[in-house]
């Protein structure tokens, strides 16, 4: 009976360590990520809501497995070292300086987390208009009210300053964007961005910008 208790209480004692060495760890993993996440800020904003004077755009609301593969793909070339594509260039350099396997991760994670601010913007267009063609050539990879879908791996594009969506379209469009060899989703939205242009993807980016 008391051989029981004892192994009872060990194992007590364990679990309660183990308990204390988990919660510790978390405290540190969060410090260090919003520690290193300080670098982006200059640029992303401190809640990674985006600067639209550094056509940075918002980081909040994007998943951690998008922001991953985005950061991989900039520091691998796949994104931003097309000639003219000034800003994926800046990009590029910051991409690089990150280790893939121990920082992109950390930080990726530490962006999902992050609460998103409800940014209105004014953009003009017809939303009846918006809201058909957006259903009829995007809705089904990005969903209905373009919160994105990972199935499709297509970003959440609700929420992000529509500039930055503006010139990715032009980016997809000219090849800036999505013309690496090894860029497979970004021929696939490549494809996509042809299909609209000029009034209509106005009315597309107006019925974007209506939704949460
Ligand atoms: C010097 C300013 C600057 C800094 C610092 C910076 N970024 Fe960026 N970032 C940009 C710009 C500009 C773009 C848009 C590039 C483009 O137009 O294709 C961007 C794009 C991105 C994207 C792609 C978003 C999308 O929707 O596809 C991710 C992810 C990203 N940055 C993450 C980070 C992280 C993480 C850090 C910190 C390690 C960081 N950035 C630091 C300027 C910056
Ligand atoms: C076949 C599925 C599919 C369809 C349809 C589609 N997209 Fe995409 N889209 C994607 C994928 C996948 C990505 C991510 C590409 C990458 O990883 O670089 C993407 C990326 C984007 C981006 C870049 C977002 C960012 O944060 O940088 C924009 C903007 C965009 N799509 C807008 C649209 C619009 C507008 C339409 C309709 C005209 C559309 N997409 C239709 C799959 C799709």
């Amino acid at each position: 009976m008391l051989k029981i208790n004892v192994t009872f209480y060990y194992h007590l004692i364990g679990i309660i360590a183990a308990g204390l060495l988990f919660v510790f760890s978390s405290v540190v993993n969060a410090n260090d990520a919003e520690q290193m996440y300080t670098q982006c800020a200059t640029c992303h904003g401190d809640k990674g809501q985006g600067n639209a004077l550094l056509k940075s755009p918002a980081l909040a609301g994007l998943s951690a497995e998008y922001i991953t593969r985005q950061l991989n793909n900039f520091s691998s070339g796949v994104r931003g070292s097309h000639e003219k594509d000034a800003l994926g260039k800046q990009m590029l350099a910051i991409s690089q300086s990150l280790d893939k396997n121990k920082d992109v991760p950390v930080l990726s994670k530490y962006i999902e987390s992050l609460p998103v601010a409800n940014q209105s913007q004014e953009i003009s267009g017809d939303l009846k208009n918006g809201s058909r063609y957006y259903q009829a050539k995007c809705g089904a990879c990005h969903s209905g009210k373009a919160e994105g879908n990972p199935a499709f791996k297509a970003p959440k594009l609700a929420g992000q300053n529509i500039d930055y969506l503006r010139r990715q379209m032009q980016n997809f469009v000219s090849g800036i964007r999505g013309t690496h060899a090894e860029d497979k989703l970004g021929r696939q939205m490549a494809m996509m961005a042809k299909t609209t242009s000029g009034k209509e993807l106005e009315d597309i980016l107006h019925f974007i910008a209506q939704q949460k």
